[in-house]
């Protein structure tokens, strides 16, 4: 497995990378219109993690640090459909974390989570009380029907990779 961060830069590489992840984005996410994945997998403001497995994407989580305030929201989040639950999503996470903390500096994330997800996310160390003061996030991110905002910390020591 290999794990790694591109966003729009406009490398023949990690441009392939994004469209295969707003594939299957577009797949495994059929409430969120097509149009609105690819407008934010290609906004220079977010950044996407994936995991290949022999040169292949098969998942991602396409995020948006806001360094000001150090927290990330995560705006998608997927598995390919036939490497689901093989334990992908859990590292594709802890991957997640420790960059926005080595790299953008952040201290946590939040997320509006799907209603079927949210035990994916509690298994990640989210939580569905939010701790962050509301001024720090509140008017940053938006809300979607259906979702549950979730908020998770990041530790500042942890080895979340190895
Ligand atoms: N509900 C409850 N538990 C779950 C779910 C779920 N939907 N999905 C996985 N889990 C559990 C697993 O059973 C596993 O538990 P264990 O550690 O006790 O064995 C643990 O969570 C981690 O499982 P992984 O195998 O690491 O998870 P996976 O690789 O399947 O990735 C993901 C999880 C991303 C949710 C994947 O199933 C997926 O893409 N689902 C469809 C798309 C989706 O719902 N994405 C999230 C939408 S919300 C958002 O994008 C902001």
């Amino acid at each position: 497995l290999k794990f790694a961060c591109y966003s729009n830069d406009g490398v023949d590489e990690h441009m392939m990378c994004l469209i295969a992840l707003k594939n299957i984005f577009a797949k495994q996410l059929p409430n969120m219109p097509k149009v609105y994945i690819l407008r934010l997998l290609m906004d220079s403001k977010h950044k996407s993690v994936m995991v290949q497995r022999r040169n292949v994407v098969v998942g991602g989580i396409t995020y948006r640090p806001y360094r000001s305030q150090r927290f990330g929201e995560i705006a998608f989040c997927a598995i390919t459909g036939d490497e689901q639950v093989k334990g992908y999503g859990t590292r594709l996470m802890n991957h997640l974390k420790q960059h926005a903390r080595d790299v953008d500096g952040l201290t946590h994330f939040l997320t509006y989570a799907d209603k079927h997800a949210v035990g994916y996310f509690l298994k990640q160390g989210f939580t569905k009380e939010i701790y962050l003061e509301k001024e720090v996030w509140y008017g940053f991110i938006k809300d979607y029907d259906g979702v549950l905002l979730m908020e998770c910390k990041i530790d500042p020591k942890l080895p979340y990779t190895d």
